[in-house]
């Protein structure tokens, strides 16, 4: 017996996968996804993630061994594929017997995935087309997670509901894929799962529970936010591909501007490869969200948030939200 049935029926590839009692994933989030929440998360029944970003293998070894410590329920780690110490990242995961390795940031490099495979870790990659989709299934990789730019942090131009209806019906059947991007209560979850889905990500529904340690600020900008408020940045020179970062618009948003601007220069002035540009504007994010998360300034930092912004009202523990989205997707299903 569950307390769920119906939506445990719809969600048993996910959890016989992720080896949870829900297959809800609280995304990785820089910062945000730390020992506390990540072990909240897999002890309230759903997936924890840790996001290493970037962090050194020293401090994501620390990491992995503290939520250890605070659960004994499975947890992945996410892994930024553009990150120069990715295979040292990979050997960290492979000490510790990571059970899910979660590659983010770009098409995995070559041998990543076999590395992880090599120490039995499950891989779990983000398709932004059905056709890399496939690539990557078929080069060894487990799971796929679809996200829609209605989500907070680094986001692709395609909304949730498109890329699950170009996506789902195809890889369902065999495959197991997990919906990411603007869910912020069950009836969603209820939707994607009937298309197949065997599981969702969620970040910005999660980011301010009360065992996140987000500063007081941070949540507080959320509980005030509305959807329209969680803004994509905007790329000012066309040759400088920059990914868009969704997040509440401040002053943050307009330093991105003039960031781009500085390295779009450096470029010009051929001080810098593509590469580099790409990596310094990364360093921005990570520093800028830092600055939010940690030190609470919500005007200069990064205050990265979906379009579910909305619907973070209220400070509460990570089993309650779980227990709603859970509840909410059940009475879904059975008023079908
Ligand atoms: C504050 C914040 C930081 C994030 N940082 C990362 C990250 O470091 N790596 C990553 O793969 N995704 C990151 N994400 C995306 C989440 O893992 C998740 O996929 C996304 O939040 C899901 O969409 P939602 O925000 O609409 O729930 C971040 C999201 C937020 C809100």
């Amino acid at each position: 017996m569950t307390d769920y049935p119906l939506t445990s029926a719809l969600m048993q590839r996910g959890t016989d996968f992720l080896g949870s009692r829900y297959a809800i994933l609280c995304g990785a989030m820089s910062w945000v996804s730390e020992r506390n929440l990540v072990a909240a998360i897999s002890n309230a029944g759903g997936f924890g993630v840790i996001a290493c970003g970037a962090m050194t293998p020293e401090l994501l070894d620390a990491e992995i061994a503290g939520t250890r410590a605070l659960t004994d329920r499975p947890f992945g780690v996410n892994l930024i594929t553009m990150h120069p110490q990715l295979f040292d990242h990979i050997a960290v995961c492979a000490r510790h017997r990571v059970g899910h390795v979660v590659l983010a940031g770009g098409i995995p490099p070559k041998g990543s995935v076999e590395a992880i495979k090599a120490f039995d870790g499950k891989v779990i990659c983000f398709a932004p087309t059905l056709a890399l989709a496939k690539k990557l299934l078929r080069s060894g990789a487990d799971a796929m997670v679809i996200e829609g730019m209605e989500a907070g942090g680094h986001i692709g131009p395609v909304s949730t509901s498109v890329l699950a209806q170009e996506f789902l019906p195809d890889l369902a059947a065999d495959h197991l894929v997990f919906v990411a991007g603007g869910i912020g209560r069950g009836e969603a979850i209820a939707s994607y799962l009937e298309m197949g889905a065997v599981g969702v990500q969620l970040g910005t529904r999660f980011a301010c529970a009360r065992e996140s340690i987000a500063h007081p600020d941070f949540k507080k900008a959320f509980f005030r936010a509305n959807a329209r408020d969680a803004v994509a940045s905007v790329q000012v020179d066309p040759r400088l591909p920059v990914i868009p970062v969704r997040a509440l618009k401040n002053k943050g948003t307009e330093e991105f501007t003039a960031k781009q601007i500085e390295v779009a220069r450096l470029l010009d002035e051929g001080g810098i490869d593509m590469g580099e540009a790409q990596l310094l504007i990364e360093k921005f994010w990570a520093g800028a969200l830092r600055r939010a998360v940690i030190d609470g300034d919500v005007e200069n930092g990064s205050v990265m948030a979906g379009q579910s912004v909305g619907m973070v009202r209220a400070e509460e523990p990570v089993t309650d939200i779980i227990a709603e989205l859970m509840a909410q997707s059940e009475a879904a299903l059975a008023s079908r």
